[in-house]
């Protein structure tokens, strides 16, 4: 009897891996988007130096990092030399030039967490925003990036992961669930952790990218062309990878005691990094360690109602990929 549910699974298995890989396929921008983010960029970079003819522009976040979805909006982020610059000046100050340049929907959000000024261009209908002197979200963009770069099979998962936390509602940071950010962060811990591992730690190799941003030291091996082969001794196909994903978060993690920890590849204890109880806002019900800023917990957002939703969620894919004859579509319902 065993023997037979194997061989089902494995036919379960091969007739989901060919609609995943599609869904995949039809999510990946196309390059014509790419040049014209391009182009923009260019032509932003051109008004900001006239004002400030050091600055740098930068691209951060998933138009940076591979794991941008056709028709996402980019993040761009402004990088001025000098340190005490008042962000808000700057941010008002650059929306005035943008709207003299007649770009659309202008607006400086200066009270924000992160403050930006948001812009539509009419000319290629793409939506931005930017941010100032952040530039850790510049180096974390380059690991997520690297690691992309190392097997496929990191970008599948994500942009089906990521794909589906949208259209299940699970991807709002202010209603209490996770930001894309974390959900790749995920993805690269799971790959990670199988067995064989499909992902190395880079941060647990010999760093040849080392940059210190904020008093925060950022190094890792970035040679991640010599690891193209990484992940071969794991077969492991995308369909049994989202099955397991969503079994993993569904019914293995240790939500009360374990953090996972891209820095490590591995997992650590809540109480060795006293992440055991509220303080604050910050409530750690499901822990994620940002990989440079290892204070910072990026299921800080999750309260105890979300993290309820999003349990529920894990456990409604996981399901649905073990019994629905056709989990494809089921997964990704609007809710
Ligand atoms: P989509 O826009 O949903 O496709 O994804 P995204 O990759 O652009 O993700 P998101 O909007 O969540 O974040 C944009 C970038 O900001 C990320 O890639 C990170 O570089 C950075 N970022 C987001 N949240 C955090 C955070 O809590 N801490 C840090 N350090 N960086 C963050
Ligand atoms: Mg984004």
């Amino acid at each position: 009897r065993s023997h037979k549910r194997v061989v089902d699974c494995r036919s379960d298995i091969d007739r989901m891996n060919a609609p995943l890989l599609a869904i995949y396929e039809s999510l990946v921008p196309k390059e014509e988007e790419k040049s014209n983010q391009k182009q923009l960029l260019t032509s932003l970079e051109k008004l900001v130096n006239k004002e400030w003819p050091t600055a740098q522009l930068y691209l951060y976040g998933s138009c940076a990092n591979s794991f941008g979805v056709s028709k996402s909006d980019i993040d761009v982020c402004l990088a001025l030399e000098d340190p005490d610059i008042n962000k808000s000046e700057v941010l008002l100050k650059l929306a005035d030039i943008l709207q003299a340049d007649n770009l659309e929907n202008v607006q400086a959000l200066t009270r924000a967490r992160v403050p930006i000024v948001k812009l539509m261009d009419p000319v290629t209908g793409i939506s931005c925003d930017i941010c100032i002197n952040n530039v850790l979200a510049v180096v974390n963009t380059k690991l997520l990036h690297d690691y992309a770069q190392i097997d496929d099979r990191l970008r599948q998962l994500a942009f089906i992961v990521k794909h589906w936390a949208k259209l299940r509602g699970v991807n709002v940071t202010y209603q209490g669930t996770l930001s894309s950010y974390a959900y790749v962060l995920m993805c690269i811990h799971f790959l990670q952790q199988r067995k064989p591992a499909i992902l190395p730690c880079l941060q647990g190799m010999e760093a040849t990218y080392v940059v210190t941003v904020d008093d925060i030291e950022c190094a890792y091996f970035d040679q991640v062309q010599h690891l193209r082969d990484f992940g071969a001794r794991n077969k492991e196909r995308i369909a049994e990878l989202v099955w397991a994903f969503f079994d993993y978060w569904a019914y293995r993690h240790d939500y009360a005691n374990s953090v996972i920890s891209v820095r490590t590849g591995s997992l650590i204890s809540k109480r060795a990094k006293d992440w055991t109880r509220r303080i604050g806002n910050d409530r750690h019900l499901i822990c994620i360690e940002d990989p440079f800023e290892i204070s910072h917990d990026l299921g800080r957002v999750v309260d105890k109602y979300s993290i309820k939703t999003l349990r529920e969620e894990f456990e409604r894919a996981a399901n649905i990929m073990h019994y629905d004859p056709d989990p494809c579509v089921t997964l990704f319902e609007p809710y």
